[in-house]
């Protein structure tokens, strides 16, 4: 291949996962402020999903298709929340990193994790790679690990409280699921059948079956609850908190927003949305946790860059048990 070029999946349309089309396209360029990455691995998360579809909450819908593209992706868009790899070049104005640094950082709105190379800003959320971790590993801690911390500290975890996390064998929940732990919570995992032994695995004392049992029927009080994936009934969570418990929602609709801030202000239990915002010292104190191997990534499978499509497909089944990851350099 022309050594201006890279390999990358285009996202062509909002539709089905084949919108993604692999193509040929410009290998960016660093300027002066920019590093450039040689991208190792990313993901394909239910958030990637849900994008390339454009089925968003209403509250994101406008805003997000502003920048997305009104009636289809801009040109040459490329998905892809997060990724790892290695520095191949540097701007001539860049400190922090230097040419071989090995890297980990999600894309935010920029995206483009689902090609070969990417440039971004030196001050961009970004850190080195855990050592004891691989690529493939270490591209599943910006989405997942940022998330969870955001939500968790939203809480204000104390040791000894009792967290119910739901939707916790996912990207996020997995990470949420052994944060809390480390920050001392007794915590119960709410997810499907096939996932409970994995959720103990990683740490949950207790886990619910939730096509089996309503975690808010059973009688049982908890600080804080957090609710990944947005499908908690509202008012029987607010009722499942404890006097001065939190309701965090990491997937906020409109009537949550409303009716959480009438809570917030008339009882002592507090309903948060939280929207996280990432930040490079977050991801270090992430880095710092996997270094002390005090958390772990999760993966279910892993597919080269030519089977993005495919990934997608497997994500939206449900399936997936925390990560799947894209193999995007292997001869590293
Ligand atoms: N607030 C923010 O800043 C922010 C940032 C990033 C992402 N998000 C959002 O967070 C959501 C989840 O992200 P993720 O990457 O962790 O998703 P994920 O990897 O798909 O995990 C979601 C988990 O929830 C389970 N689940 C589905 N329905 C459930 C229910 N009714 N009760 C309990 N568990 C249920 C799924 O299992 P089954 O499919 O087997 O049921 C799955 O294991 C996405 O919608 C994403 O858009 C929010």
């Amino acid at each position: 291949m022309n050594s201006n070029k890279m390999k990358a999946i285009v996202w062509t349309k909002y539709g089905s996962p084949d919108v993604l089309q692999l193509k040929e396209v410009d290998k960016p360029t660093p300027k002066d402020n920019e590093v450039l990455i040689r991208i190792y691995a990313t993901t394909v998360s239910a958030g990637d999903c849900e994008l390339r579809r454009f089925q968003l909450p209403l509250l994101f819908w406008l805003p997000v298709r502003i920048i997305m593209g009104i009636r289809k992706p801009k040109k040459g868009r490329i998905l892809g929340q997060e990724l790892s790899g290695e520095i191949e070049s540097v701007g001539k104005a860049v400190t922090q990193f230097k040419v071989g640094d090995q890297v980990v950082a999600p894309t935010t709105m920029k995206f483009g994790g689902y090609a070969e190379y990417i440039c971004l800003q030196s001050t961009h959320v970004m850190t080195t790679k855990p050592v004891n971790m691989s690529f493939e590993e270490a591209a599943t801690i910006p989405t997942g690990g940022l998330n969870a911390l955001y939500f968790l500290r939203k809480g204000n975890i104390q040791s000894g409280q009792k967290v119910l996390i739901y939707g916790a064998a996912g990207s996020i929940g997995t990470y949420a699921v052994q944060i809390a732990k480390y920050f001392g919570a007794e915590v119960t995992g709410v997810d499907s059948t096939g996932k409970l032994d994995m959720l103990r695995a990683i740490g949950a004392n207790h886990v619910i079956d939730y096509t089996r049992e309503d975690f808010t029927k059973n009688g049982k009080t908890y600080d804080v609850i957090i609710d990944i994936v947005g499908k908690s009934s509202f008012s029987r969570s607010v009722k499942s908190l404890k006097q001065y418990g939190a309701y965090i929602l990491g997937n906020p609709s409109l009537s949550s927003m409303i009716r959480g801030s009438w809570i917030s202000m008339t009882t002592g239990k507090s309903v948060i949305n939280a929207l996280a915002s990432y930040k490079t010292e977050d991801l270090i104190y992430l880095k710092e946790l996997i270094d002390a191997r005090r958390i772990k990534s999760v993966i279910d499978k892993r597919y080269p860059l030519e089977q993005i499509p495919d990934a997608h497909r497997y994500v939206e089944k449900g399936y997936k048990m925390g990560n799947v990851v894209i193999t995007i350099e292997e001869n590293r």
